[in-house]
């Protein structure tokens, strides 16, 4: 059997020598945009340069050399509706026309808001146009309502490009996580880390009494999928109660577990909630929601003075009009409770797929599943924090599944090997990537 890195060249001359206008672009870019690319990210795709996009709908794209792909990435979630559904398309080509920003509220925000209390729970919503921001707006509340400085997450968390979040455990000290550009102060000053499924560690951490909030995902989803121990949201719970720190709930990713996210489907209760990405169907949104007792609270604290446009939080085309009329077409007609039931079983054909593959090959790797996001790791066991899953990556294997996939006419999404399904994704797109992986298995195994 060839070794990883024979494998890899031959899939990387394969590549080249079917992307011709992909590589031409790609060297031209060179020219005008930094580092070739128009953000940053795009710069790690595995066949030496991205893949120009032509045109993408429902669950599939075409380059612009001809290649149709099957898109598992969905853009990172934010096309977890698949790429520009009708109602949304519609909502938008209405909105646009009858004004795109005004910075007044439309009754569409009200909606909104009310159908994100019937999802998540949460009593009050603001919007932001990234889930980023969202974040950043929610621990800026949080430190303010509590006077403490600092905050609280898991390691190798992801939550956007938040500051204070850029960080990671290194021998027990908070240090900046490898790869963190420009950190305004030192990460120990801002943030407190611990692992994730590690009650002790919390309980420390949190009696310190410095810190404003816990920023968690309900399930690790950016160093693979590392699902929380039975009882773990509830000490979780316990401990920011006990200890009066604010928990937030980032649904970004996790909105995969159901209409309402992981908080709806396994009945959790955070004092904040946010969410981005999908939630307008790729149109930038994002919000953050506060329940009834810590919206009260906010409410009497934020009087209507300067700290309204000056205090660090909202934006000038946050909650424009037409990011909400894109938002309640998605939410009303496209991200459904039908929609999910069908994404979620298509999320478990994808999952039994894979294990049969892997088990038919005897290969020491594993599948895991939360809801429509089904992820595969190159090691037997399934992790329990963050380092354990950082610990278990293998670079080149990933690098070589994903442009064996791609080669094949399939996207997975970069930085580890997480498939997405849409409500446009059909059972012979999931099938075609278990023959891909199955032709890929047969050669490594
Ligand atoms: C859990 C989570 N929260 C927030 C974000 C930030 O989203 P955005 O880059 O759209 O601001 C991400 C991005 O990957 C994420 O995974």
């Amino acid at each position: 059997m060839p070794a990883v890195q024979e494998l890899l060249d031959r899939e990387l001359e394969r590549f080249e020598r079917e992307h011709p206008r992909s590589r031409e672009l790609a060297d031209e870019a060179r020219g005008s945009l930094l580092s070739g690319v128009p953000m940053p990210w795009m710069i790690r795709w595995p066949g030496g340069f991205p893949v120009f996009a032509a045109e993408a709908r429902g669950a599939r794209f075409t380059d612009v050399d001809g290649h149709e792909y099957v898109d598992f990435c969905l853009g990172d979630t934010a096309a977890m509706t698949g790429h520009s559904p009708e109602p949304t398309v519609r909502a938008v080509a209405e909105q646009s026309a009858q004004g795109i920003t005004l910075m007044l509220p439309s009754e569409d925000s009200l909606w909104v808001a009310q159908e994100l209390t019937r999802r998540f729970g949460l009593a009050r919503w603001q919007f932001a146009l990234t889930a980023t921001d969202a974040n950043r707006f929610a621990i800026r509340l949080a430190r303010e309502l509590t006077d403490r400085p600092k905050i609280l997450v898991f390691n190798w968390c992801y939550h956007g490009s938040v500051d204070e979040t850029v960080a990671t455990l290194r021998d027990d000290r908070v240090v900046e996580r490898e790869g963190n550009v420009g950190p305004p102060v030192p990460l120990d000053e801002t943030t407190r880390v611990v692992e994730w499924n590690d009650v002790e560690g919390l309980e420390r951490e949190l009696a310190h009494g410095d810190v404003a909030c816990v920023l968690a995902e309900p399930a690790l989803t950016n160093i693979g999928i590392v699902l929380p121990e039975p009882g773990y949201h509830d000490a979780l719970r316990a401990a920011t109660r006990a200890t009066e720190t604010l928990l937030i709930i980032d649904e970004t990713h996790t909105l995969c577990a159901g209409p309402g996210g992981y908080t709806a489907a396994y009945g959790l209760d955070p004092d904040a909630l946010t969410v981005g990405k999908a939630i307008a169907g790729g149109i930038p949104a994002a919000t953050y929601g506060f329940s009834e007792a810590v919206a009260e609270r906010l409410e009497a604290m934020l009087p209507a003075d300067e700290r309204a446009d000056v205090g660090g939080i909202g934006g000038t085309v946050a909650a424009n009009v037409l990011s909400l009329a894109a938002t309640r077409a998605t939410l009303d007609e496209v991200l459904t409770d039908e929609a999910f039931e069908r994404m979620i079983a298509l999320g478990e054909r994808f999952e039994s797929g894979v294990a049969d593959v892997i088990e038919r090959h005897g290969l020491p790797w594993h599948v895991t599943r939360l809801g429509c996001r089904v992820e595969y790791l190159f090691r037997p066991e399934r992790p329990r924090t963050g380092s354990d899953a950082a610990a278990g990556a293998d670079p080149l294997l990933d690098r070589l599944i994903h442009l064996y996939a791609l080669n094949r006419g399939i996207l997975l999404t970069p930085f580890h090997n997480m498939a997405l399904m849409s409500p446009a994704t059909t059972e012979a797109d999931v099938d075609l990537h278990t023959e891909v992986f199955d032709e890929a298995a047969a050669e490594l195994a």
